[in-house]
């Protein structure tokens, strides 16, 4: 941990684990209680994985999806307070939070050049600025040496319900059935592709969280960055 010059302390919070886990949620909640920005990792590769759909590039052919980058700029822009993803130049907006671009996004991040390209992009972010970043690697490769690191989990009939039920609030037709296989299929690539699986970092608080609602996670969360950063204040 480091005090900057205006005698703010500088310290990151990864938080990691699988897909409907309620990472953002948990999140954007710690960054409101605590006015330090949140990072959603998620989105950066659904950013790719947006741009690969739209070029019609096949999301599993490693080579064809790393030939791509140099030529796409990707940028996060945190000036309205939420963040928003900007694709050679242009807002993406929700257009990245459809069902078919998770798949994508699954797919493309399995890519060790996709991996190696945003590596530097997420460090930066976190080098500016005290954050909460989630997404699968946060403790373990992108900020290994975060103050904070929360494994947040839950079972994945529980995860398929909360995703299910925000696809549903948001129009979807989808049923129960395939949103509990596709997480089951997610839960498999992000956990046992090579480069950067998802697992807990050693020193990882785990906390599962199928039996806590959003306010209780909070709750629970807060607890572990107290300890660890005494010096983090909470809004009240
Ligand atoms: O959290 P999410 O559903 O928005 O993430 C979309 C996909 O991106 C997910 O299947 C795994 C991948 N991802 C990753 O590999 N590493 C991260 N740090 C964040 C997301």
């Amino acid at each position: 941990m480091t005090v900057l010059p205006d005698g703010k302390l500088h310290f990151n919070i990864a938080i990691d684990g699988p897909s409907g886990a309620g990472k953002s949620t948990l999140a954007k909640m710690i960054a409101a209680s605590l006015g330090i920005p949140y990072v959603d990792t998620g989105a950066i590769y659904r950013t790719v994985g947006y741009a690969v759909r739209e070029r019609g590039i096949d999301p599993d052919d490693g080579e064809a999806v790393a030939s791509m980058l140099p030529s796409v700029r990707i940028e996060a822009d945190f000036t309205g307070g939420a963040q928003q993803m900007i694709l050679d130049g242009r807002p993406l907006g929700e257009l990245i939070r459809n069902h078919e671009i998770s798949s994508y996004a699954s797919k493309v991040s399995a890519h060790p050049a996709v991996r190696g390209f945003l590596l530097e992009m997420q460090r930066d972010i976190a080098r500016r600025n005290s954050v909460v970043m989630d997404g699968r690697d946060i403790g373990t490769v992108i900020l290994p040496g975060a103050e904070v690191k929360i494994f947040l989990s839950a079972g994945d009939e529980c995860r398929a319900r909360r995703r299910f039920d925000e696809l549903r609030a948001s129009g979807s037709d989808i049923t129960f059935d395939k949103v509990l296989s596709d997480i089951r299929e997610r839960d498999r690539r992000d956990s046992s592709r090579d480069t950067a699986p998802l697992r807990p970092a050693d020193d990882a608080v785990l906390l599962d969280n199928t039996l806590l609602d959003a306010d209780a996670t909070l709750r629970a969360a807060l607890g572990i960055i107290r300890q660890k950063v005494p010096g983090a204040a909470v809004k009240s």
